[in-house]
């Protein structure tokens, strides 16, 4: 049984004792069991959320890496620091990557290389913006964004990675996606897996739905057919908030 997925995506918010606060806090609550609660602090609060998060059932993540070992690469961070920080996922192609820093389908594919290569579980995030929806493109810019973004990758790893559907018109905007829609997006997604890969692996990758998910909402996406879990930004930012999400 696959569990959903509901992931804490705090962007270039909160720092170091912030962080502390929160995974303390969150720790102390119970998480259901039928729940994947991932956390994703930017870089500096990665050590002290896995330190904190040890013996919860609390995961987690980061937002971005280098797909590169190491290297002149001055402000980056790689795979293999990651990995030994044992992170259990990494976020990769957020659409706000793609937007404000040039990230490129390629580029992001070697990133969810990499990722497998050390253990990091990718969340590769795909995303229309609001004029190429208008302009009925969705499905065939989601497709390129997974042709690109999975390619050269098992049917097991695209089995054990998870997928988040973010209509970039939606993300921070408070203009949810109608549930309905996204699920139906994501279907599409599903679809399109199940064509290049098999049945049994289009059914195995979860796939979230992100873009201004709120406690008051979460529940219409989870209890879509194809939809297994969200990644979450504004609303994740409080614990009491966050903690909503998952029960
Ligand atoms: O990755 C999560 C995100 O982009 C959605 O942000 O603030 O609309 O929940 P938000």
């Amino acid at each position: 049984m696959k569990k959903p997925i509901i992931a804490a995506n705090w962007k270039m918010n909160k720092t170091v004792s912030e962080t502390e606060e929160f995974i303390k806090k969150l720790s102390a609550k119970d998480i259901p069991e039928h729940i994947e609660a991932v956390v994703c602090p930017p870089f500096i609060g990665l050590k002290d959320a896995v330190k904190l998060k040890q013996g919860t059932a609390i995961k987690v993540g980061a937002q971005n890496m280098h797909f590169e070992e190491h290297g002149a690469y001055t402000g980056e961070v790689s795979p293999v620091m990651l990995s030994d920080l044992q992170v259990d996922y990494v976020i990769l192609g957020h659409s706000e990557r793609r937007q404000l820093f040039g990230e490129t389908d390629e580029v992001i594919n070697k990133k969810v290389h990499a990722a497998f290569k050390y253990g990091l579980y990718p969340i590769l995030c795909v995303g229309e913006t609001l004029e190429q929806m208008e302009a009925g493109d969705t499905e065939v810019l989601i497709q390129k964004q997974l042709e690109l973004g999975l390619a050269w990758l098992s049917a097991n790893q695209v089995a054990d990675m998870v997928i988040a559907y973010e209509p970039v018109w939606a993300i921070g905007t408070g203009k949810s996606s109608n549930p309905e829609l996204a699920n139906q997006t994501i279907k599409q997604i599903r679809k399109y897996i199940q064509d290049i890969y098999d049945t049994s692996t289009a059914k195995s990758v979860r796939i979230q739905y992100g873009g201004s998910v709120k406690p008051e909402n979460i529940k219409d996406y989870l209890k879509q057919s194809d939809i297994d879990g969200a990644l979450v930004g504004g609303a994740s930012l409080q614990v009491e908030s966050f903690y909503k999400l998952l029960v």
